[in-house]
């Protein structure tokens, strides 16, 4: 396992880290915690403000592809699909590549691309509904600190129980007190998120062996 950065060349995101911080109350980050239309569809303040496919995972897709040297008939789990762009990408990047996407979204997967229809279930990340050691690679991005710790180690051991390859987070961390504040004014749903030496110790307890990169919000 190893901190692994496969996403740097995805571009980056434009965040008024001033006016979420206003914006934020307890009724709008419940309605985001839906992960219905406001948080992927409607105002940035709910979450994306309009979550459309724009080919911007491609590039990730052919990286995952390399490292994990992904072949034809390989099957891989992307939980926290959303509206199946990695799905769809993946599938791209290595034709014959059997990938599957979990969400616990209804919404996100009734919008889903076409290309990643019939490939994509809902359920959540700590109780996943496949077999064990059935996929060669689990990807998990921003979507496990969204449940508290327990439910974050839980979904980690569920990542190890259906994998029998390697795994790839990427979750929310911050290095220094001023970055955490910063992550504090923007957070909207994630439950848990800490220091880097925070996530290894839950790494540790949940036994995962998988490779992962943090999401850290730029001021
Ligand atoms: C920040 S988005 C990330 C989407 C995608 N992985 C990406 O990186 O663009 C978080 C996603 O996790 C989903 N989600 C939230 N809680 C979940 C849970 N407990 N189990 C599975 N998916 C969940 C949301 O519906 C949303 O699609």
């Amino acid at each position: 396992m190893a901190e692994l950065d496969l996403l740097g060349r995805l571009p980056r995101s434009r965040r008024n880290i001033a006016a979420r911080a206003t914006a934020k109350t307890p009724e709008l980050v419940e309605r985001a915690m839906r992960f219905e239309f406001d948080y992927f569809d409607g105002s940035r303040d709910y979450g994306y403000g309009g979550y459309r496919y724009d080919g911007r995972w491609v590039p990730v897709a052919q990286d995952i592809v390399a490292h994990y040297g992904l072949r034809a008939g390989q099957r891989v789990l992307d939980v926290g699909c959303a509206k199946g762009f990695l799905v769809k990408d993946l599938m791209a990047a290595c034709p014959g590549l059997d990938v599957v996407g979990l969400d616990i979204s209804h919404y996100a997967l009734s919008h889903a691309e076409p290309e990643a229809r019939g490939r994509l279930v809902r359920g959540s990340c700590d109780l996943l509904p496949f077999a064990d050691s059935v996929f060669d690679l689990v990807i998990g991005l921003d979507v496990i600190h969204n449940l508290d710790r327990a439910g974050v180690v839980r979904a980690l051991k569920e990542f190890e129980r259906v994998g029998r390859g390697p795994s790839y987070i990427r979750v929310d961390s911050y290095h220094t007190p001023e970055q955490r504040a910063v992550f504090v004014d923007w957070v909207l749903t994630a439950r848990f998120h800490d220091y880097p030496q925070g996530w290894e110790a839950v790494f540790a307890e949940a036994g995962f062996r998988g490779d992962w990169t943090w999401t850290v919000i730029a001021a």
